[in-house]
């Protein structure tokens, strides 16, 4: 049967555990030949550089075959129907990875497809991102237990996932964004009662100090997204207050990781001294996108026993 990944919440928290261990594994034993012949569509309508060279090489060390298949080319939903083009890739891949404008467009892939579907990065979530972000905290932190995430910024897809990994793995999660730059509420309904069920915290707060105060790790992402480009001035106006910058880090825990999915813009979200800095983690959060997505697919490919 075949199984999607649009949300991380498409996860159970133990699954999730077992694709971060499954991965750490992968990274230290190297390659190896789990998909033979297998072929996934990589379909993007928005750029990449990270999730596309990751998932192309992931299926490639795994001994598949991958497809890249630009918004010029497909037209997806404009040249074509999307649930035509989900049931054309059907016939001739094993998955179809997609990164989307609207997240309904991913739902709509994965409704129509035969093959398994992954978000690659919609406008609500990015599974993948929060996955190997995680792997990244728990190969520094060596665990993820009382392990404290502060995010600062744009409550977006990135954020979004992370808000709901974290509540998934009884990370404790604060989050520090513009009042109207809120998670959605549902979302939050959610964090909430999955940290309460895990014994976890979640605060949600317009203070960027307050949220990062006693931090083990301090995240932050683009104040304008793919597709919000002509927001762009008004945003850097509105989010100047949530710069990660060594005066924000330093009401982090001594020696806080910092994070960041990239692409970052220098001086914006965060300055280049901190992105540079000792405690930045950002590329092997860029690296891990490797070794999650290969975990992820093997999961999703290999039929269980
Ligand atoms: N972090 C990330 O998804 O990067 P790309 O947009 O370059 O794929
Ligand atoms: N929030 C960003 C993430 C890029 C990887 C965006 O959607 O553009």
């Amino acid at each position: 049967m075949k199984q999607d990944l649009l949300s991380i919440v498409d996860l159970t928290p133990t699954e999730a555990a077992q694709l971060i261990e499954q991965a750490l594994v992968m990274k230290q034993g190297g390659m190896r030949c789990l998909l033979p012949w297998r072929s996934v569509a990589l379909l993007f309508e928005k750029p990449s550089l990270r999730t596309r060279v990751s998932f192309e090489l992931a299926v490639t060390q795994l001994g598949g075959h991958c497809l890249y298949l630009s918004p010029q080319e497909v037209g997806l939903g404009q040249r074509e129907p999307v649930p035509d083009v989900a049931r054309v890739l059907s016939r001739y891949v094993d998955c179809i990875v997609a990164r989307v404008f609207k997240h309904e467009t991913v739902a709509l892939l994965a409704q129509s497809a035969s093959v398994s579907v992954l978000n690659a990065l919609s406008d609500l979530e990015h599974p993948c991102q929060a996955l190997g972000d995680f792997l990244t905290i728990r190969e520094r932190l060596a665990t993820l237990t009382g392990v404290r995430l502060a995010y600062v910024g744009d409550g977006n897809n990135v954020a979004r996932s992370l808000a709901l990994l974290a509540g998934m793995m009884g990370v404790d999660f604060a989050i520090a964004t513009p009042q109207d730059y809120r998670l959605d509420e549902a979302t939050e309904a959610g964090v909430r009662g999955l940290a309460a069920s895990k014994g976890s915290s979640f605060t949600v707060t317009d203070d960027p100090v307050l949220a990062v105060s006693g931090a083990h790790v301090v995240y932050t992402d683009t104040w304008t997204s793919m597709g919000q480009e002509d927001q762009a001035d008004m945003r850097r106006k509105l989010f100047a207050h949530f710069q990660v910058n060594s005066t924000l880090m330093a009401e982090a825990r001594p020696g806080a990781l910092f994070m960041h999915c990239l692409p970052a813009h220098h001086g914006e979200e965060v300055t280049s001294e901190v992105l540079n800095g000792e405690t930045s983690v950002v590329f092997d959060q860029a690296e891990n996108r490797l070794h999650i997505q290969k975990a992820i697919l093997a999961q999703i490919l290999i039929p269980a026993d």
